[in-house]
């Protein structure tokens, strides 16, 4: 049997930095959206030829520039499933067509694990609720309890703790991926080093959701992980620059980076802005949340 899954990217509306645990990691509060733009998880079970992975990018069919064993987070994820669900596995098989750019600071490989552990659920004949999938899902990664739900969502703890917040309202997305890929524990490390001068108000975010202002939500964004990341590659505070002066109510990097984002309340806006952008990228793309 064939089970097909979308593995939607992230953005973070919104990232703010707490603190330092004990256990190493970080106290986050997020703003968590997803988009239309997937990368595809198909999983096979039953297929009579043993433990198949493949992961490899659309656009090129290349096959070594992602892990294709247990350092993949599909591939964590499918074993810590069989685990929990007391399943062998002997004949699986998962395939990963991925789009989402890597080390972008969109959960491309977070949301594979989450895509994988939704397939498998299915697969199984859904043996765990969505609350038991996300606890697993834990076990995979910060980032993939929020990837198994998807959608509008505050995230807290260390990116964990769910809540699902109203949907935002019609909005684009331009997307944009710089020619550089940044790594997410160096730039943990060196917000430690930092003082963060601004947190963004997720306070005032969750309130601009819940009302659906589209430029009030513009207005809150915000990224703390963005003034360190601006001071070796400034193209990104120039395509924010860009971004903003082409109509977007916000824009500015997901996650730990690389991605710059604007966010736009209207489409022939966020079409210029593409074409604004586009020599400053080396991929970009439009899309809605999801
Ligand atoms: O949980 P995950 O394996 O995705 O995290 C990758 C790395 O990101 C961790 O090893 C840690 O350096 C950092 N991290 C953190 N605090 C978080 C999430 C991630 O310090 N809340």
């Amino acid at each position: 049997m064939l089970f097909t899954e979308k593995a939607y990217g992230k953005l973070n509306l919104a990232l703010d930095v707490l603190g330092k645990r004990p256990d190493g990691y970080h106290d986050m509060r997020m703003i968590m959206q997803s988009v239309d733009f997937y990368d595809t998880v198909t999983v096979q079970t039953e297929t009579g030829t043993g433990w198949q992975f493949d992961c490899y990018r659309e656009k090129d069919a290349r096959r070594d520039v992602f892990p294709q064993n247990e350092k993949n987070l599909a591939w964590r994820a499918a074993e810590i499933f069989c685990r929990a669900a007391g399943v062998k596995m002997d004949n699986l098989s998962v395939t990963i067509c991925k789009r989402i750019p890597t080390q972008a600071g969109m959960a491309g490989g977070s949301s594979d694990a989450a895509a994988v552990l939704r397939a498998l659920n299915r697969a199984c004949g859904a043996p765990f609720s969505v609350t038991a999938l996300c606890n697993l899902a834990e076990q995979v990664g910060s980032d993939v309890p929020y990837c198994v739900l998807g959608g509008t969502a505050l995230a807290e703890g260390r990116g964990e703790i769910l809540t699902a917040l109203t949907p935002l309202p019609e909005v684009y997305f331009v997307v944009c991926m710089p020619d550089f890929a940044v790594s997410t524990p160096e730039l943990f490390a060196a917000i430690d080093q930092s003082r963060v001068a601004s947190h963004p108000d997720i306070d005032a975010m969750l309130q601009a959701i819940a009302q659906g202002n589209v430029a009030e939500i513009g207005n809150r964004m915000g990224n703390v992980f963005q003034i360190l990341v601006e001071r070796d590659h400034p193209v990104v505070s120039c395509i924010c620059r860009m971004l903003l002066a082409c109509g977007a109510c916000g824009a500015q990097m997901t996650g730990t980076g690389s991605v710059v984002f604007g966010m736009f309340s209207d489409l022939e806006d966020a079409k210029a802005a593409r074409e604004a952008v586009q020599a400053y990228a080396s991929e970009i793309f439009l899309a809605k949340p999801v």
